[in-house]
């Protein structure tokens, strides 16, 4: 960690969440706390609340949750250095410079030096292009149809014929041949010294989600191979977590958000209204691109390449797509090769009645399927239908699945009563099969052992919950419960330092733990336990009731545990069996 604990804290502690989050976010004060609708995730109505008691945001529709640091790293893209800088600065704390390790420093200060390179570059390229040395450049873009306005909206450039035009132009802005070799642009050999990795190119800068360039992809202005170059993976730039377009898209007011295959799909689609569009840069759709749209929507349309490259890659895009619960939709651009040319043909309104007319994922895969089959031939007209019943008989929801089954029969003329038959029959092996994975722990009801572990994750969490809420409960189990008692790794830290902070202070900081914590996963999920308030009507004696409950479980699966690690010693398994019996009669008081 760069700064010290007592640092992180008071920056924390200085920086009210409800303030910070105010200046981004409509909030709107209910009770004892304020919500919006969820900046992480699309909603009509508000499920994003944040607390000031607790100085915690969480998100009941999506998850998201943590505390003012969080905040600043998930909405703004922050490292957590800049989020505490940043909070620093507003709160009018001078931060110890020398805090920092050294490694950590320097590491610190590359990224910020290859970002101003970048920046340094886009602007060096940009004038290129309006320059003279550019008027073939201005040229092939006016060409393919792109406004002035298109070309500075997207800070469009131009790298020259020389093989270090870039190169000379940085080092006369004092970058070093140290630094510039970890930026990309410019490569190192011993033979020929340094040359520009872009020369002779339109450039498309792009931009991170808070519009800082991080990487350029360079196109030929003819045929010549390859068509793009792109910069390689550096400290800054991440292929497989940045989208191009998204500094735009996220801000749009059209719903969804559409992937597309190409930088010019996206500059065509954002110069003709479609302002939501954003492709990948130069490989395919990775998780980690899904899971950062995920924050931003939960409609997403695909606009790929007609062609069969482009359907291969829907179909994979489709598949990533559902791993991470995000439905999409296909837009079909036939006869046209891809969203540029079919704007540019047909123009806005026919792209708007495409997207309106967008197949689900799943009939697109199914009308894919069946243009491998022959459907004159009686043969290979049943292995579709069989095929086709699969893809149906994994839809969950039985309503949705009986409208895909009406759908496919009538598209397909088949007979929806005899569809509908094989696919519970597919159905049904299925969730056999499943099963005997073990991998549907939610499905089985009843006494399975994946059931108790739910059952005991879930009174853990409560009662970290409870800890929260109801510090008089520290008291109430001095001598019956300690943390070591909680068995998830997570609950049990947490537990740990809720003990510690109410010893030391005589009351408990939630939002001061989280920082403890590095991944978002954690922060999400222990914003999502300390977030949760208990009724306050509930009646006394009906409190500490449940709370009785929750610690009886609590400690009778400790005891367990330590039992089974006993190992014979009896005087240990007597003393064990001894508190087992007490825990029976135990009552909380609160
Ligand atoms: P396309 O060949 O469809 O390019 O590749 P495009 O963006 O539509 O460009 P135009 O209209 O021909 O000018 C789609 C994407 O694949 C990556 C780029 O990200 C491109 O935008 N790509 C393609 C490369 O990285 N290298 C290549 O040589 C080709
Ligand atoms: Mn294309």
């Amino acid at each position: 960690m760069y700064y010290s604990d007592e640092i992180i804290e008071e920056v924390r502690s200085r920086n009210d969440i409800v303030d910070v989050i105010g200046s981004y976010v409509n909030l709107k004060k209910k009770g004892n706390s304020y919500s919006a609708c969820c900046p992480f995730h699309h909603e009509k109505t508000p499920s994003f609340h944040v607390s000031r008691d607790k100085q915690m945001y969480h998100c009941f529709g999506c998850d998201a949750g943590g505390n003012v640091y969080t905040f600043l790293m998930e909405h703004e893209n922050m490292t957590f250095p800049e989020a505490l800088e940043t909070l620093a600065e507003r709160a009018g704390i001078k931060l110890p410079e020398k805090s920092m390790s050294p490694e950590a420093k320097q590491q610190n200060d590359l990224r910020t030096r290859i970002k101003e390179m970048n920046r340094l570059a886009a602007g060096y390229f940009h004038y290129l292009l309006k320059s003279e040395r550019g008027t073939h450049a201005m040229e092939y873009l006016k060409g393919r149809g792109l406004t002035d306005e298109t070309i500075q909206r997207f800070g469009l450039g131009f790298s020259d014929v020389y093989s270090d035009d870039l190169y000379q132009y940085l080092k006369s802005k004092g970058c070093t041949d140290e630094e510039l070799k970890d930026s990309g642009l410019v490569r190192f050999d011993e033979k020929h010294g340094a040359s520009d990795r872009f020369w002779n190119r339109v450039m498309y800068p792009i931009a991170d989600a808070n519009n800082r360039v991080i990487g350029f992809g360079g196109r030929v202005m003819g045929d010549a191979k390859p068509k793009y170059i792109n910069t390689q993976d550096t400290p800054v730039f991440d292929k497989s977590r940045n989208l191009y377009g998204l500094n735009y898209a996220k801000k749009s007011k059209r719903p969804g958000i559409i992937f597309c295959e190409g930088y010019m799909d996206v500059i065509a689609m954002h110069q003709a209204g479609f302002d939501n569009a954003v492709a990948s840069l130069g490989t395919a759709l990775t998780p980690g691109q899904v899971n950062l749209i995920k924050r931003y929507t939960d409609r997403v349309y695909l606009a790929y390449d007609s062609d069969e490259a482009g359907t291969k890659a829907a179909l994979r895009a489709l598949e990533i797509m559902r791993e991470f619960e995000l439905p999409a939709r296909v837009i079909s651009l036939k006869p046209y090769k891809d969203p540029d040319e079919l704007i540019q043909a047909e123009g806005t309104e026919e792209f708007e009645r495409r997207i309106v007319k967008a197949r689900s994922g799943t009939m697109f895969e199914i009308d894919i399927l069946a243009d491998n089959y022959n459907q004159e031939d009686p043969q290979e007209r049943t292995e579709f239908q069989k095929e086709a019943a699969k893809k149906l008989s994994v839809i969950e929801e039985p309503l949705e699945r009986n409208n895909y089954i009406d759908s496919v029969a009538e598209k397909y003329q088949m007979d929806a009563a005899a569809l509908k038959e094989i696919v519970t029959k597919y159905g049904i092996a299925g969730t056999a099969r499943v099963n005997l994975s073990g991998f549907q722990e939610k499905r089985s009801k009843g006494e399975t052992g994946a059931d108790k572990d739910d059952q005991m994750l879930k009174a853990e969490r409560l009662l970290i919950t409870w800890l929260i809420n109801e510090s008089s409960l520290f008291d109430a189990l001095n001598g019956v419960l300690s943390p070591e008692d909680f068995y998830e790794p997570v609950y049990h830290s947490i537990a740990e330092e809720l003990f510690t902070q109410y010893k030391a202070e005589g009351k408990v900081t939630p939002a001061a733990i989280l920082d403890h914590y590095q991944s978002k996963e954690e922060h999400d999920k222990i914003a999502g336990i300390m977030q949760q308030d208990f009724d306050m009507e509930i009646a006394q004696e009906e409190k500490a009731k449940t709370v009785t409950d929750l610690v009886r479980t609590v400690k009778e699966r400790s005891i367990l545990h330590q039992l089974d690690n006993a190992k014979g010693d009896l005087t240990k398994i007597n003393q064990l069996m001894m508190e087992k019996a007490r825990i029976q009669k135990l009552i909380i008081r609160l």
